[in-house]
């Protein structure tokens, strides 16, 4: 919401790859400075340096978000590098197949650390600074949060508590200068799910009810909601939920 004579700044978390570059690119195209967060720290550096290559202003902060300090840190190492903060983007995540029955503690934890509560901790170290340049925040949840989905149940639940974040948030600053919004994309063609597969034994009718009649979306096509809703051009859409699932919710 700043003129042209004074670029936006974006912390983008989940920056390494997936999603979240491609987000990182589609924001470098409308002259957004970046400050990309990931644990993947050489990952990390590779897209910033790709991104630098292509034009880009991108500074790079490498951390573990599931630790509430490091989340106020990265916050506070955007504001260091650039002395402002316009979009908070909410995209790191993490997904895990599982019966509920076998779901350990600790993997249930992590997901709720990573996917929900990070973005909660991000959204508060980042809002004073969101207030003043008049921004906003951008949650990717994922189809997940608007249906059930088999097998993956604590990440569904990580990305429900997402969207409410969103949603109670924006009312919570309703009469603020700040826009909170969520996009909820369906299946991507990323490495989210290069580490885990669903159990031998799952009933794939289950999984088929929410893996879609498409294929599956390139993350440039997801970026470019973000994008979309993240600029000035969406100034009237606040507390909302767009999915990107190529119709996976509508029934
Ligand atoms: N790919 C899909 O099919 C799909 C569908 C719906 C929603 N989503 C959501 O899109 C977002 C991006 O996922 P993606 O598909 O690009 O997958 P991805 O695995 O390529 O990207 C996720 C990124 O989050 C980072 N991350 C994970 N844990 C972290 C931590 N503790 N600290 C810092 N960074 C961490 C990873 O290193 C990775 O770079 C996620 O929130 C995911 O839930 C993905």
């Amino acid at each position: 919401m700043t003129g042209p004579a004074t670029p936006r700044v974006a912390l983008i978390t989940g920056a390494a790859r997936g999603l979240g570059r491609a987000i990182a690119e589609a924001l470098a195209q409308q002259g957004v400075t970046l400050m990309l967060v990931d644990i993947l720290a050489d990952r990390l550096e590779a897209t910033r340096a790709a991104l630098v290559a292509g034009g880009a202003s991108a500074a790079a902060y490498a951390t573990d978000i599931s630790v509430k300090a490091n989340c106020a840190a990265a916050v506070a190492a955007a504001i260091a590098q650039f002395g402002r903060l316009d979009i908070l983007i909410n995209a790191a995540g993490l997904m895990r197949f599982n019966h509920a029955a076998d779901v350990p503690e600790e993997e249930f934890w992590h997901l709720m650390q990573v996917n929900a509560a990070a973005p909660f901790w991000f959204a508060q170290a980042a809002m004073p600074h969101l207030l003043a340049s008049r921004g906003n925040i951008v949650n990717v949840l994922s189809q997940s949060a608007l249906m059930g989905t088999a097998y993956i149940v604590p990440y569904s639940m990580s990305k429900a508590a997402l969207l409410q974040l969103t949603k109670s948030l924006a009312v919570e600053y309703e009469d603020q200068p700040i826009r909170i919004n969520a996009v909820a994309p369906g299946a991507m063609m990323t490495e989210i799910s290069a580490s885990t597969r669903p159990p031998a034994d799952a009933d794939f009718a289950k999984i088929k009810r929410y893996s879609g009649a498409r294929p599956p979306a390139q993350p440039a096509e997801v970026a470019a909601v973000v994008a979309f809703i993240s600029s000035p051009a969406a100034s009237a859409v606040h507390g909302a939920v767009w999915p990107a699932d190529c119709g996976v919710t509508a029934g």
